[in-house]
């Protein structure tokens, strides 16, 4: 179980070392979400020196994107917009990343756990899954009207992977300067960003660079304006349906009986308050 983190700007949280077991160099990582049941974990990494591992087996779904600098996955050099994407048990390549360079890193389904080889046909001999690897340079993708069913105004894809199993997908999306939607949508599965560029307004504050959301099943949201356009990288365990709310209420509460329920500091506070960073203040409740 993952918790609803919604809004944090990465720049508000602490560095800690990096696990990525078996790498040589320095790496550190900031949390942005994590499942302590299964070791699922949304992670930024700030790479103080090269940085660098052997071929080998990893334990989770694993994902890299870069936001910023160089990762070269088995010899293939990735800039901004690169990104990795190596299912669980199945041969993973040597990696390096270069010092300085800013990259989103995903483990879902597993933990930091890694089985090294001394090269990718050891890894291959050793792997539970005939699955390969997808390396994807975004920048050489055209932008595509995105398919899913329900904006008010089109919203624009790229498509870096998608598990023909579990539709479990991973896409870079556009809103437009000026896209807006007034309702509130929810969908069956999770919804995760980390906004690569742009400025957008909506019902949990103000979206920029570096913020960062997880968002669980079910949850509301929307009361959108983009006041330039804006660039998130996306993922969702499942299918993104939209579900629509207008008109939205909430009825929460009790009769105080030892409190005054005109005093803020003697408030209680609903219990599913989403996890929020210091940058982003308070929250409005807009879209409860
Ligand atoms: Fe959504």
């Amino acid at each position: 179980m993952r918790a609803h983190v919604e809004l944090i700007h990465e720049d508000d949280y602490i560095f800690h070392a990096g696990e990525l077991p078996y790498g040589e160099g320095k790496i550190l990582e900031r949390r942005l979400s994590t499942d302590e049941e299964d070791g699922s974990s949304s992670l930024s990494l700030h790479a103080t020196s090269d940085w660098g591992r052997s071929a080998g087996i990893t334990h989770a779904d694993t994902e890299f994107y870069v936001v910023e600098g160089t990762l070269n996955y088995g010899g293939q050099e990735l800039g901004p917009g690169g990104y990795v994407q190596v299912p669980r048990g199945t041969a993973m390549d040597w990696i390096k990343i270069r010092e300085g360079s800013r990259i989103l890193h995903w483990r879902e389904y597993g933990d930091a756990g890694f089985d090294p080889a001394t090269n990718l046909a050891e890894a291959l001999a050793s792997a539970s899954s005939g699955e390969a690897a997808t390396v994807v340079d975004a920048n050489k993708m055209e932008w595509v009207e995105a398919p899913s069913v329900g904006p008010l105004s089109p919203l624009y894809i790229k498509l870096l992977h998608r598990d023909p199993k579990t539709n479990f997908y991973t896409r870079l999306i556009r809103a437009k300067k000026g896209w807006t939607d007034h309702r509130l949508a929810h969908h069956p599965c999770y919804e995760e960003f980390y906004t690569l560029g742009g400025k957008m307004a909506y019902n949990f504050g103000d979206i920029d660079e570096g913020t960062y959301c997880f968002r669980p099943a079910g949850v509301k949201h929307g009361h959108f304006i983009a006041e330039t356009d804006i660039d998130w990288i996306i993922r969702s365990d499942g299918e993104l349906i939209n579900w629509y709310t207008t008109e939205e209420w909430v009825k929460w509460g009790g009769t105080p009986f030892n409190y005054d329920e005109h005093n803020h500091s003697h408030q209680p506070v609903i219990s599913t308050l989403p996890v929020r960073s210091r940058s982003r203040g308070e929250w409005s409740g807009d879209g409860m």
